[in-house]
């Protein structure tokens, strides 16, 4: 089978994008712009509903298919209106990107001082939303013969030295955990784990004169910091059919910060 770009394309295919509405520069909405461009019709969702629908809007007035709603990724049934949604408006789900988190809203304090609540809704958001939006579009993508779940970590697990990093290591064990339940529905689950990322979001929990933001500039090989936009050549790589053959894969996209074997 010869390689042609045609691979790139996701032209008929249906994606959503969770947190993707917020904020202005979000690395949602990044995502949801190159799924469009890519040709996939894709569902902007986030807590903030008012916020997705304005990024559909946006992908809109550029000419790609869009629609925004407004989801709570740790309520199941707020989930699975979402996937029933996303089947209804477009015809079936092939794509889910597991981008929503809490991130500048974490307090950081030290784990062993983090009240029991404050952890639950660190949990019942950034690991277990991941979970149950699986859960919910997976029986769309099993009835389309297979399916893409792109899940978003962060360089911040390498090793996870906060709560924050805790949820998203644990999402990594989602991400292998699922690569297998469901590498024989042709469905493939990978993360993306990104390095500090200049969204609104990343400026905030990153300031330029933090000590994190001094750490980066001495020790990432290329540069500490990136675009939104610098994502999302790995997302179209893992959404499209020029990913088949990965799964179970955690791709660092962060100038050279977390550097494995
Ligand atoms: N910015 C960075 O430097 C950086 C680095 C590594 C990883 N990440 C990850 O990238 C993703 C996006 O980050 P961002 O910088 O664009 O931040 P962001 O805060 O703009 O995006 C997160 C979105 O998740 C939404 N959200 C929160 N709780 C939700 C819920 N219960 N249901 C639905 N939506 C919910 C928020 O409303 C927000 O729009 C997050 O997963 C974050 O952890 C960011």
């Amino acid at each position: 089978m010869a390689f042609t770009l045609d691979r790139f394309s996701l032209k008929g295919k249906v994606a959503i994008v969770t947190g993707a509405g917020a904020r202005q520069r979000s690395i949602g909405a990044a995502y949801a712009g190159g799924l469009c461009a890519a040709g996939a019709s894709v569902v902007v969702a986030d807590l903030n509903g008012a916020g997705a629908q304005a990024v559909a809007r946006e992908l809109t007035e550029r000419g790609g298919r869009a629609v925004g709603m407004q989801v709570d990724i740790s309520n199941p049934e707020s989930a699975h209106r979402m996937a029933d949604k996303a089947n209804e408006v477009f015809g079936g789900i092939d794509i889910l990107v597991n981008n929503a988190a809490l991130m500048v809203e974490l307090s950081y304090k030290p784990i062993i001082n983090t009240p029991l609540e404050e952890w639950n809704r660190l949990i019942a958001v950034n690991v277990n939303g991941a979970l149950i939006c699986s859960q919910a579009v997976v029986p769309y993508m099993r009835k389309r013969g297979g399916g893409r779940i792109i899940n978003q970590v962060s360089g911040g697990a390498y090793p996870a030295t906060s709560g924050y990093g805790v949820s998203k290591l644990a999402l990594v064990g989602i991400t292998t955990t699922l690569a297998m339940e469901l590498g024989r529905d042709k469905i493939t689950v990978n993360a993306i784990a990104p390095g500090n990322v200049a969204s609104e979001a990343g400026r905030m929990a990153a300031p330029d004169d933090s000590p994190f933001m001094q750490m980066l500039r001495n020790t990432v090989a290329l540069r500490p910091t990136g675009e939104p936009d610098e994502l999302v050549g790995a997302l179209l790589l893992l959404a499209s059919p020029a990913g088949d053959w990965i799964t179970g894969q955690v791709l660092h996209i962060d100038g050279g910060w977390i550097l494995r074997p």
